[in-house]
């Protein structure tokens, strides 16, 4: 689609000089943001979100982490992972944070609205980014004793997933809308009662229900519970579908590193398979040619258009006729999802799109660098890989614009939410695979 290329932004940066100054943001952010200290008996060594608004381990964010930090200090992403791994209960289940700092703990529960679990950790689990992160520092480091000792642990978490969360087709269900990462996204308005906010109330609104969400669960919750009744939360979500069928396909490919012959390798697969042949059965629209989460109270899916919308892309699983719809209709389309800096979290066309941030609420039209960073992944399998580039590129102007931030007006590149903010830091992955070097100047060619 060649409408879809337009010329550098409007801020002019050359790409090697944008891509040299979004790699020092993000190695100043890595550096700043690292914690390190001893709780429950345990060492911890991990990067947290944002020093001012995320002080802990956060489980999809620290797989990120990791990823950046293999480019930069394998050691250390490798620490990160092992770090989120104290986290995981015998039976599995890998929460999505980890409040390791005891003096901080007592906040943590008003500001980020969560249940514990013995006390020190959500009850909520994350996407779980966790297999591809451990490919990535695989890859870089190549220390096949670390694999051994992380795998069956990030395999635990995957059989947990499988037992507890999967529906008879295999598709995870998600208990709150946390559990995407997605907080407060505009496809969870009409579930949470909040559709008929203004966007003023939009934020106080969603903190509300969240805290009503909280209540209904409150007796009895453990991480196994399938809460119930009218006032649960019960969804499939096709971003977090998309992650867990994306990292069944890379624990596969980790075990036959590890052994060829190992039959794991082959239920993983078989897996993946039946989870991205869910996701096309389930929640694709042939007439809107994309995907759409289900609200399995009712049953129903909902049309509201985000970025979950044009994930499955980046699974081999789904067929390509569906694939290169999804992204040239949506993905490379000027008046959803190809903006100046992309890719926005809900489409520009939505009524409900915020791309300046004044909702205050999050997911709701800014762009996000790890959505980025699968979304470049998924151009690439799919051979798109001049689009790849170009939303590599633009995400690197967008990060040395604007620095390490949460989120990013995709009109604009101006930054919101959080500062110095941990897994923009991806620009580094996206810079190596571009094949560019530290400095932003052209590296070796990529295949
Ligand atoms: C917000 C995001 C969540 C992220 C956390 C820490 O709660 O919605 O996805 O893990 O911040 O960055």
């Amino acid at each position: 689609m060649s409408t879809a290329f337009r010329p550098p932004a409007a801020d002019g940066t050359a790409p090697a000089a944008a891509a040299a100054a979004a790699a020092a943001h993000a190695r100043h952010t890595l550096a700043a943001n690292h914690r390190t200290g001893t709780d429950h008996g345990l060492g911890y060594d991990f990067t947290c979100p944002s020093p001012d608004s995320y002080p802990f381990q956060w489980a999809w964010d620290s797989c990120y982490h990791a990823i950046a930090l293999s480019r930069v200090d394998p050691a250390r992403a490798a620490a990160e992972i092992d770090s989120l791994l104290h986290g995981l209960t015998p039976d599995g289940f890998l929460p999505h944070m980890l409040l390791w700092q005891r003096d901080l703990r007592a906040r943590a529960t008003e500001d980020f609205r969560i249940a514990l679990w013995d006390g020190w950790t959500s009850i909520t689990v994350a996407p779980p980014v966790l297999a591809r992160a451990i490919e990535r520092v695989y890859e870089e480091g190549g220390d096949r004793t670390w694999l051994a000792s992380v795998l069956p642990r990030a395999e635990a978490f995957f059989d947990w997933l499988d037992r507890r969360r999967a529906l008879p087709n295999g598709l995870p269900a998600i208990h709150q809308p946390d559990e995407s990462g997605l907080d407060s996204s505009s496809k969870y308005d009409a579930a949470l009662g909040i559709a008929d906010a203004p966007a003023a109330e939009v934020a106080d609104r969603w903190h509300q229900a969240m805290r009503e969400l909280l209540r209904h669960y409150q007796p009895s919750r453990s991480p196994d519970s399938v809460p119930t009744g009218p006032g649960a939360f019960h969804w499939v979500d096709v971003l977090f579908g998309t992650v867990y069928a994306d990292g069944l396909a890379a624990l596969s490919r980790l075990r036959a590193a590890l052994d060829p012959a190992d039959p794991a390798a082959d239920v993983h697969a078989r897996r993946a398979a039946r989870v991205t042949n869910a996701l096309v059965a389930e929640c694709w629209d042939e007439e809107a040619g994309a995907f759409w989460d289900i609200d399995l109270r009712s049953g129903e899916p909902q049309k509201v258009l985000t970025v979950s919308s044009l994930f499955p892309i980046l699974l081999d699983g789904v067929p390509d006729r569906l694939a290169q719809r999804v992204i040239d209709e949506h993905l490379l389309n000027p008046e959803r999802f190809w903006l100046t800096y992309p890719v926005p979290s809900v489409s520009a066309d939505e009524p409900t799109f915020d791309p300046h941030f004044e909702t205050g609420a999050i997911f709701r039209g800014s762009s996000w660098v790890n959505l980025n960073w699968y979304l470049y992944g998924g151009l690439r399998a799919r051979g798109r890989h001049e689009a790849a580039r170009e939303l590599a590129h633009r995400t690197l102007r967008m990060a040395a614009l604007s620095g390490m931030r949460e989120c990013y007006d995709p009109h604009t590149g101006a930054g919101q939410g959080a500062t110095s903010f941990g897994w923009s830091s991806l620009v580094l992955d996206l810079m190596a695979a571009e094949g560019m070097a530290a400095d932003g100047t052209a590296g070796e060619e990529r295949a």
